[in-house]
């Protein structure tokens, strides 16, 4: 566990949590806020925002990848997410195959507690042998 934080990650910290306050979130009362900087050193920011249809529900980190496609990146550099708790929030199953979509082999994932307390791993510790077609 990582307690002094780079500016980078500060950065993303802070944008994580400023997305986090406005998850939609009335079912699951589990709010998650996530912020990427893509490979034009743009940031982008997503909060999950459920639904009444329940699997319609949408993750943070789909959110803020939508952001990132929507402004023009197409890499994921750096993504955190914000945990509505003092547990660490690990992007889900699905989450992780929408950020393979855009990470490489360098791509890293932070996971933040709501004291800001950060965990970091490579994205590739997180999903070995992701599906993919080979694009490069
Ligand atoms: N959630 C996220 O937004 N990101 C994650 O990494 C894990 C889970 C959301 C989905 C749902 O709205 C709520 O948290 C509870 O699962």
């Amino acid at each position: 566990m990582q307690t002094t934080l780079s500016e980078l990650q500060q950065l993303l910290l802070v944008k994580a949590q400023q997305a986090q306050a406005h998850a939609h979130a009335p079912y699951s009362h589990f709010k998650v806020g996530a912020a990427l900087i893509d490979n034009g050193s743009q940031t982008h920011i997503g909060c999950n925002v459920e639904n009444a249809a329940y699997p319609l529900g949408q993750c943070a980190e789909a959110s803020a990848i939508g952001m990132m496609v929507v402004n023009g990146g197409s890499k994921i550099r750096e993504i955190l997410i914000a945990s509505p708790n003092d547990d660490f929030c690990s992007p889900c199953g699905g989450c992780r195959q929408k950020i393979a979509e855009f990470a490489d082999k360098n791509t890293l994932v932070h996971m933040a507690t709501q004291q800001g307390e950060l965990k970091t791993v490579k994205f590739s510790e997180l999903l070995p042998l992701a599906f993919g077609f080979d694009k490069d």
